[in-house]
């Protein structure tokens, strides 16, 4: 009973999407909710060699049981919610919020003109412009648009009567560091906070329904587009180490950091109140544990970072995420 948070410490793409079907499936979760902005986001993972990515759906529905919800604070581009919907058969379990933002073509067309929106990098999705827009009260609503209608719901009471009786997880989108008001890094952010309680704003979540806060640390963090990444490694040692990754919304190549920077990762703790970490992309810390899945085969390098981690931040890393496919998880507690 009760709901789980995943919230990513730093600057995303931490594997939030796999942790929520992860999550889902472990905890026998009924509901599997996305929080976050909009369609800026893209989660995927690999189901045996089958990848799967979605830029609205929570990525809960991979276990059959788990029915999906996209919150009312997340913006909902209806062409893209349909066509993940048919792409993966699951119009029978998938639910919108009525109250959701709707992005329509004109909002993705402000922001490919948008000197601003070019300057920081954006998705260019246009999730913050319909956003602007709902703010002056003169946006769409989910409940306004024909194509969403079979799946249109009150969200807010199915969450908080979902988590009341059994297991929620909500899965957020971006992180901590893209926080429109809790990031040291604007304008070089996204168009709201991406912070636990953020999540909890947008599905209306009472907060006594929270039960958990699993923290995602990218063991090397990542980030895509323009603002000050710290510790950031050269291209040429990216390339070198065997470190590339491209966006997997939009391909572009992602910066990263030469290591875990403490000082912000106290602030992310601070700010999200994490109940347990979880490591992720370990396998890029160090090779030998690729893919492993059983606790024995933690390597010694890693297992000092674990001890670092838990003693910097004094909250338990219980996951470690060691390869691109859903089952590469070691569990640790
Ligand atoms: P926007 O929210 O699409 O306008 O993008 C603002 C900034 O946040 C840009 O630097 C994007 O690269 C970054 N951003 C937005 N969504 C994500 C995400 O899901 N993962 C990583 N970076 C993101
Ligand atoms: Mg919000």
């Amino acid at each position: 009973m009760g709901a789980t948070i995943i919230v990513d410490a730093f600057w995303g793409d931490a594997g939030k999407g796999k942790f929520c079907a992860f999550l889902s499936k472990e905890l026998n979760a009924s509901l599997s909710v996305r929080a976050g902005t909009g369609t800026n986001a893209g989660h995927s993972v690999y189901v045996n060699d089958t990848f799967v990515k979605t830029r609205t759906l929570p990525l809960g529905w991979l276990n059959p049981t788990t029915n999906a919800l996209i919150s009312s604070g997340v913006a909902v581009n209806p062409d893209i919610f349909l066509e993940e919907v048919i792409k993966y058969g699951v119009s029978h379990r998938v639910f919108v919020d009525r109250n959701c933002p709707i992005i329509e073509s004109k909002h993705i067309a402000i922001e490919q003109a948008d000197q601003t929106m070019c300057n920081i990098d954006s998705t260019k999705s246009g999730s913050g412009s319909a956003r602007a827009d709902y703010i002056m009260r003169r946006g769409k609503r989910a409940q306004d648009i024909s194509s969403l209608k079979e799946y249109i719901v009150d969200g807010i009471t199915l969450i908080n009567t979902e988590a009341t009786l059994r297991s929620v997880v909500i899965e957020g989108s971006q992180a901590t560091f893209l926080s429109l008001y809790a990031s040291d890094r604007y304008p070089y952010v996204t168009s709201d906070n991406c912070t636990t309680n953020a999540f909890l704003d947008d599905t209306s979540l009472s907060w006594n329904l929270l039960e958990r806060v699993v923290l995602l640390i990218k063991c090397l963090p990542t980030c895509v587009g323009n603002g000050f990444l710290p510790y950031e490694m050269s291209e040429e040692e990216i390339r070198s180490r065997g470190l590339i990754e491209y966006g997997v919304n939009t391909g572009r190549f992602k910066r990263r950091s030469k290591k875990i920077d403490w000082e912000r990762l106290a602030f992310s703790v601070m700010i999200n109140g994490p109940t347990e970490i979880a490591l992720t992309f370990c396998d890029q810390y160090d090779q030998k544990i690729s893919s492993a899945r059983k606790k024995h085969e933690v390597t010694s390098s890693l297992r000092s970072l674990i001890d670092e981690v838990e003693e910097r931040t004094n909250v338990t890393v219980k996951y470690l995420s060691t390869g691109k496919d859903l089952h590469d998880i070691i569990v640790l507690h």
